[in-house]
């Protein structure tokens, strides 16, 4: 039997919570070598290193130390260092997760080396070329091999853009593998009692899209929001480090500070969130990832975006886009609140057992 070296590529804290299902079953295959690369893009404790603790990942076998930096810079910093590893370590695979500049960068170098790519979340389309993931997602999809995708639009889009069927294979959500496996030991951490909320009795919002962080008349019409609805109930709002950056430039933090019922918080690891995720009585964000684990947890979550490449937590799931306008965020959290968000189901294949099936390709 000869050993397969499967690289598994992460940088920011999404990829950590797609990665760690499928490193682990990598991880039980006796003729798998996973070689675990983290490009150090997200860097902060809080950011990377509570989130390896959480889900019980491994060190990363390496680690690049690339840091923040211009979009050019970052994804170059990134790929400089994974051609030298590449060349080194030889990999007979590369596995990459979700949208991030990482994603990109090692996807770039693999196919240049011509090592087979594997991407994990592939399909998705906000048909937003303004976001930089969307730019990251169609880039890598077009040079991976093999293309796992999550949802039914995924695969669509890929027929679309004449992507080989054989090449695509729908094996469900990583994301929820993780949170199927760690939702009960969430639940006993004491992050509500720390933040003096009650279940049901509060709202979590996080919020780090450039689009809504980086232009002070966008964050003007979100917080604008949050004043009136932090008299209805208390807003958790750990902070990513963008954010915290922007409010600052912007003169905003003082503001923020006066309101009694506004909880700001650095950010939170894995487990203390997907325990807020799970007893809020609603959600205010302009993540991703967000938008599906509200759905799987039945959770009302308002979307502060435009578009979602992820339009089955919608039609299936408690999601909703909401427009960046005070008063249409003021309204719909209300309608959020007293029920007007629910779930119909489950989607397809969000069973906690995608990463068994994603593996189970990888290993043919
Ligand atoms: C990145 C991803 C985004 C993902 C998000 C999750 C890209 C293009 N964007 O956005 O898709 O949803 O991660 O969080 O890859 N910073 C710190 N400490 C850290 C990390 C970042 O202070 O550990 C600050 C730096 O000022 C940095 C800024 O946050 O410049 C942005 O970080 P970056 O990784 O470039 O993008 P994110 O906004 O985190």
């Amino acid at each position: 039997m000869s050993l397969r070296t499967i690289v598994n590529v992460v940088g920011a804290r999404p990829n950590f919570v797609k990665i760690a299902p499928i490193h682990r079953q990598m991880l039980k295959c006796p003729e798998l070598r996973p070689v675990l690369i983290h490009t150090g893009q997200h860097y902060d404790q809080k950011m990377s290193q509570a989130f390896f603790e959480d889900l019980h990942m491994p060190e990363p076998d390496q680690y690049l130390g690339v840091g923040s930096g211009t979009h050019g810079e970052q994804t170059g910093a990134v790929m400089i260092a994974l051609e030298r590893l590449f060349a080194e370590i030889k990999p007979d695979q590369v596995v990459v997760v979700g949208d991030v500049n990482s994603t990109l960068a090692a996807a770039l170098v693999a196919a240049k080396m011509h090592i087979p790519i594997a991407h994990v979340e592939a399909g998705l389309r906000s048909f937003d070329r303004t976001m930089p993931e969307e730019i990251n997602r169609i880039c890598t999809d077009a040079i991976s091999d093999q293309l796992f995708v999550t949802e039914q639009s995924g695969l669509d889009h890929l027929a679309h853009e004449g992507v080989s069927p054989d090449k695509i294979f729908f094996t469900g959500n990583v994301m929820i593998d993780s949170l199927v496996e760690h939702l009960q030991k969430a639940r006993e951490n004491p992050i509500l009692v720390e933040m003096g909320v009650k279940p049901r009795d509060y709202a979590l919002m996080t919020l780090h899209r450039p689009s809504n962080v980086d232009n002070a008349e966008m964050l003007d019409t979100i917080f604008s929001a949050i004043e009136v609805l932090q008299r209805d109930l208390p807003v958790l709002f750990p902070m990513h480090p963008r954010t915290g950056k922007m409010i600052a430039a912007f003169g905003m933090e003082e503001r923020l500070k006066s309101w009694k019922n506004l909880i700001t918080v650095p950010p939170l690891a894995y487990l203390p969130f997907l325990r807020l995720l799970s007893e809020a009585a609603c959600v205010i964000t302009d993540s991703g990832g967000i938008q599906e684990e509200t759905t799987y947890l039945d959770i009302p979550c308002l979307t502060l975006r435009e578009s979602t490449e992820r339009p089955i937590t919608i039609t299936l799931g408690s999601n909703r886009l909401v427009p960046l306008q005070t008063q249409a965020i003021i309204e719909q959290a209300r309608l959020a609140l007293n029920g007007g968000f629910k779930r119909k189901s489950i989607p397809p294949l969000w069973d906690g057992h995608a990463s068994e099936r994603i593996v189970e390709v990888l290993r043919r």
